[in-house]
């Protein structure tokens, strides 16, 4: 039998954000095993993700007997929306999508854009609830780039790799400078330093 102390739940519905994550994990040899789980969770609509993420997280941990973690992500154009979509972003992607946002977008030379990702974990053996953050800096592609990936990779260009976009990287490259991957890497750093 499993000893329960050693199962994480990553609780999502997003399989492709599970398959990057789960691409660290195999990695980075970590005792955890890692599973989905897809439950339903409780979005707010908040100013910043660090709150969306907290209470998705408290909004499931009633009904989970393992240490799990959520993540929230966004992704901003800081030049010329003013960081728009942000916490809208999953909304947006399904309403507008990678076309929409381009057709906001005059001068993509000088656009500015990051992504950022929240994890929030319960970790059981402690009873506490810790949050692991990351960040990517980038500009916007003035067309969709790319097959890999989803949501807004196809439109994202990072600042360390200037000539394609997170759709044309292969699925490590994206995880060694995304937001998610710093954010993970920290999670795992946590878990290997307390287990
Ligand atoms: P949520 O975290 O499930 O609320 O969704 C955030 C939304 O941001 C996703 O639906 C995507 O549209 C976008 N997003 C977050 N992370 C990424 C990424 O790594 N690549 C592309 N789009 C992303």
């Amino acid at each position: 039998m499993q000893n329960e102390n050693l199962r994480l739940y990553f609780v999502t519905g997003n399989k492709s954000k599970f398959n990057e994550v789960s691409k660290i994990f195999q990695t980075q040899k970590v005792k955890f095993t890692l599973q989905q789980l897809n439950l339903e969770t409780i979005e707010i609509q908040a100013d910043n993700i660090n709150d969306v993420a907290l209470f998705k997280l408290n909004s499931v941990k009633d009904k989970i007997n393992s240490s799990f973690f959520i993540e929230d992500s966004g992704f901003f154009v800081d030049k010329p929306l003013k960081g728009f979509p942000g916490v809208y972003s999953s909304y947006v992607f399904k309403s507008i999508g990678d076309e929409g946002i381009l057709r906001l977008i005059d001068d993509f030379e000088g656009s500015r854009a990051h992504f950022s990702a929240v994890i929030a974990l319960y970790f059981k053996p402690l009873d506490k609830i810790l949050i692991f953050e990351g960040e990517v800096r980038g500009k916007v592609s003035d067309k969709i780039k790319g097959k890999g990936g989803f949501g807004f990779d196809p439109i994202f260009i990072p600042d360390l790799i200037p000539n394609k976009t997170f759709s044309e990287l292969s699925p490590q490259e994206k995880n060694e400078i995304s937001h998610r991957g710093q954010a993970i890497r920290k999670l795992i750093s946590f878990l290997k330093r307390n287990f």
